[in-house]
């Protein structure tokens, strides 16, 4: 089955099913700052699903185009993409539960032909709020599911949305394709990552409106919203272990290819689908009718860092050509039929990729001209100084990373220790310098404070990441030698998780990126997605502080001036601190 056969027979499943077809909308929310991109089929509908009476009526079917960035470490595997097609069906008022999963199940056993025993479901197992969802787990037994193919989860699996900090929400179904690879151990389940079960669709019952103070509303309409992922679909039905095996990925994987074969170099599996995969975004985010180009803050921060992880992935593999444009017409070609903006945006996507190129790479070749030159100086076996590797780094631009590479390959070190003491020093010396602006906010005002205050941002928002929604800071406590968090949990966080958590925050310092900080009235502040307790006693104007990617909240500071300035970041200690509530305490520039 082809791409394009897929979707016309999603469309039409469904169409014949009484609804109405609506156009993918722009990869940019409209009308929405609480998040940076479409997310889901469901983001262009918050507004109908809330209410609002849609003009194409009660049921409503599209392919939704998509970027999720939560992900983007997993890019490489064989499943998890940045950008991806969104197939969707909904109720908006209309139907639920019992008429969603019977056309899903026939969709997918009648359709896709997929056998009973292949599939396995999960569906909500209750809470406070919500009974456990016995109606669901009815409706999939009488479709001939055992029980060992219904999952019972908790609110981090079977709860989805919103998709940004407010709006509709509900317990969900979620659909898996069992890979037939035998169980990892006796708890593998579709909530395990092991690769047996691969997510296929969701069906989520949104009967609620999440609010800005974390409450949930009962919304006046019971919605059903659900989604479908196309590449993965893709690949299973045509017996793929992957995407890249797909018609989705084959052109661009053969061009990178040739090319690497071309140059005489090479790249692992995983750099060539990391390439392959973060092009693709790329093409469909620059070739948005809303003409995002790459820049240093929101959807721009992203592309840059996207198109950025690619060239660094070609120079690592020592090819100093640019070879994005050839990549990006492959796929521009390949997707115009279905995106005809891709086509319509030619040029802009050629010239935004040219553009970039040539800036990141000039920061790149002075830099890497200069890294070997001081380490054309310094004998195998001995050590290139850290003074010189900062200066690389501070003056050129030169990651420490690439210096490392370097020096491997000429058989020299590099005082790691001396260029994180040289990076330190240079950060005190600028905030002292800015020292001026922080007189407000916490008690104890100095630099390490801050710089354990930003750690606090980044370990909430990764913690939200890694955990969920349900993630609410309960508590902070900051002194000159590390950070205390509490937040709202129901159990203890794992090993993986922690240091997935630890992963998170140190990419954000790794990415040196700048702390934004804006003034604004508290309630735009939540319509822009920020997060933290507003009690009126900041006054009328409060303040945000934004990391980009990685944390927006509400706070009086005062901050570090950029995440580079944390140096790194470890987890000490995760601990009960009362029922429902975790605590972590965590250390920074070490
Ligand atoms: N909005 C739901 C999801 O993205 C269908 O999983």
């Amino acid at each position: 089955m082809t791409a394009q056969e897929l979707r016309t027979m999603y469309v039409n499943f469904f169409k014949e099913r009484g609804h109405q077809e609506i156009a993918s909308a722009s990869l940019l929310p409209e009308n929405d700052p609480t998040v940076l991109f479409t997310t889901a089929g469901m983001h262009p509908l918050v507004p109908y699903l809330l209410g609002e009476k849609h003009p194409a009526g009660k049921r409503l079917t599209d392919v939704q185009k998509c970027v999720r960035t939560e992900d983007i470490d997993e890019v490489g595997d064989d499943t998890h993409c940045t950008f991806f097609e969104m197939l969707g069906n909904w109720s908006l008022g209309d139907y639920f539960k019992k008429e969603s999963i019977s056309m899903s199940f026939e969709f997918l056993t009648k359709y896709l032909n997929i056998p009973v025993e292949r599939l396995a479901v999960t569906v909500f197992e209750g809470d406070e709020l919500v009974p456990a969802d016995e109606e669901a787990i009815e409706i999939w037994k009488s479709f001939g599911l055992s029980e060992e193919q219904i999952y019972r989860y908790g609110r981090e699996d079977n709860w989805w949305g919103p998709a940004g900090q407010i709006g509709p929400c509900g317990p969900d179904t979620e659909i898996f394709y069992d890979m037939g690879k035998p169980k990892c151990g006796p708890n593998c389940g579709p909530s395990c990552h092991c690769g047996k079960y691969v997510e296929i669709w969701n069906n989520v019952f949104m009967q609620f409106n999440k609010q800005a103070d974390g409450s949930f509303t009962e919304l006046a309409q019971k919605n059903v919203d659900t989604g479908m992922g196309l590449e993965r679909v893709l690949t299973i039905f045509n017996g793929k272990t992957n995407v890249y095996d797909t018609e989705l990925f084959i052109p661009v994987m053969t061009k990178l290819e040739e090319i690497l074969e071309r140059e005489g170099k090479s790249l692992s599996t995983r750099e060539k689908r990391i390439i392959c995969e973060h092009m693709r975004t790329t093409t469909f985010i620059l070739g948005d009718p809303m003409k995002i180009s790459p820049s240093n803050t929101e959807q721009g921060y992203i592309l840059r860092r996207l198109i950025r992880r690619i060239i660094r992935l070609f120079k690592k593999a020592d090819i100093n050509s640019n070879y994005l444009c050839e990549l990006v017409e492959i796929l521009i070609d390949q997707y115009s039929p279905v995106y005809p903006e891709l086509s319509e945006n030619r040029e802009f996507i050629l010239e935004q990729l040219e553009k970039e190129y040539n800036l990141f790479s000039k920061t790149l070749d002075d830099g890497l001209k200069k890294a070997n030159r001081y380490l054309a100086n310094v004998k195998q076996g001995e050590t290139l100084s850290g003074d010189l590797a900062f200066k690389l780094y501070d003056t050129y631009g030169f990651p420490i990373e690439f210096t490392a590479e370097l020096a491997l390959e000429r058989g020299v070190q590099v005082d790691m220790n001396g260029f994180k003491k040289k990076f330190e020093e240079h950060q005190e010396k600028s905030r002292q310098g800015a020292a001026g602006k922080f007189a407000g906010g916490l008690a104890d005002n100095n630099e390490q404070t801050a710089r354990l205050h930003t750690a606090t941002h980044l370990l909430n928002g990764a913690l939200r990441k890694v955990l969920g929604d349900e993630v609410s800071q309960r508590g902070s406590n900051i002194t000159s030698e590390r950070l205390r968090f509490d937040f709202s949990f129901g159990r203890k966080v794992t090993k993986e998780e922690l240091e997935q958590v630890e992963a998170i925050v140190n990419e954000a310092i790794q990415n040196s990126i700048d702390v934004i900080l804006e003034e604004m009235s508290p309630e735009q502040a939540y319509a822009e997605g920020a997060i933290g307790v507003f009690s009126g006693k900041y006054g009328e104007i409060v303040k945000v502080y934004t990391i980009p990617g990685y944390s927006k909240e509400i706070c009086g500071g005062p901050h570090a001036k950029n995440t580079g300035e944390l140096v790194s970041f470890k987890i000490k200690k995760e601990e009960a601190s009362s029922a429902g509530v975790r605590r972590i305490k965590a250390v920074i520039g070490e």
